[in-house]
């Protein structure tokens, strides 16, 4: 079965679906875009992926598109169409594609794209790597500015996780003056003495949607976290690491640079904030 995607108003197989060479998000990464993941063939946390795609349309002053209403429609008619039971559903709105190539941003007549499409992954919660952890290196965070907003400027991540395969290791954390920011595609955590440190909010990370919720269930669990930046020396010397994101939930870190977080294997905090999220997660699946 061929897959069905959304293209600006149309379900279409993948091999028709077509956008054209002239958008921005082609010629100039002018595009934002969401990832949410489904459970049992719901969604996890829609709303939280809906208002964060709003705050990025509004930070970019890109138009919103016609049918914002109805994504929550679109995202289940793909599920439904598709047959996914456990996947990812990638949101992607460009500024549109005006008729030529031009720095400015085009006049208003020019619609946004908006395309959406099914990854099919089927026990995407039962992931193996959360048994055994996976590795980081540190790399230098080198992104732009604004990195609270979810744009499809995603090189620098990209070569951020081929430097990671190269040294053997699954991921990269990226470190800007002396602190790490977060990881290419994950935000990072550490736990020291069963205290969940992880860098606090504002334009060098993006505010992510797993993060919130992870955050809320520890507080509720009463668990101490403290919202701050870490240094990679300090993550060496933490008891526990984890990464959180949409597609990896709360996955540990078990290996820093080639150094064995507490006995290097994953820890307590970290599996129970994992089983604590998919839990309540799937109980609030829409
Ligand atoms: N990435 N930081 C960055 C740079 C990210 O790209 C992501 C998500 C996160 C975690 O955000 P959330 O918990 O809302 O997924 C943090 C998605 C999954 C991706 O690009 O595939």
């Amino acid at each position: 079965m061929s897959r069905i995607v959304y293209v600006n108003g149309d379900y279409l197989p993948e091999e028709e679906a077509k956008v054209s060479i002239f958008d921005r998000g082609f010629l100039f990464a002018d595009g934002v875009y969401e990832v949410t993941s489904v459970l049992g063939g719901k969604l996890i946390d829609f709303d939280g992926h809906k208002t964060r795609l709003q705050r990025s349309l509004n930070e970019l002053d890109m138009p919103v598109p016609e049918a914002m209403d109805d994504l929550l429609e679109i995202h289940r008619a793909l599920v439904e169409k598709n047959e996914i039971t456990d996947g990812l559903i990638y949101l992607q709105i460009t500024r549109g594609a005006p008729a030529d190539r031009d720095f400015a941003f085009p006049s208003a007549d020019v619609k946004p794209t908006l395309v959406l499409f099914t990854q099919s992954k089927p026990g995407l919660a039962e992931s193996p790597q959360a048994k055994t952890g996976i590795k980081v290196i540190s790399i230098e965070d080198i992104r732009w500015g604004r990195r609270d907003i979810k744009t499809v400027q995603l090189l620098y991540p990209s070569m951020g996780k081929m430097m990671a395969k190269k040294a053997g290791a699954e991921d990269a954390w990226m470190v800007e003056d002396g602190l790490v920011t977060e990881g290419s595609s994950n935000n990072a955590y550490i736990v020291k003495g069963n205290k969940i440190i992880t860098r606090h909010l504002g334009t060098e990370i993006l505010h992510g949607i797993t993060r919130a919720a992870v955050l809320r269930f520890a507080r509720e669990a009463q668990m101490e976290v403290e919202e701050r930046g870490f240094s990679i020396d300090e993550a060496k010397n933490a008891d526990e690491a984890f990464i959180t994101s949409a597609s990896a939930f709360v996955m540990p870190v078990v290996n820093v640079d080639g150094v064995a977080i507490g006995d290097g294997t994953p820890g307590p905090i970290a599996a129970r904030l994992r089983e604590i999220y998919l839990d309540e997660m799937r109980k609030a699946a829409i």
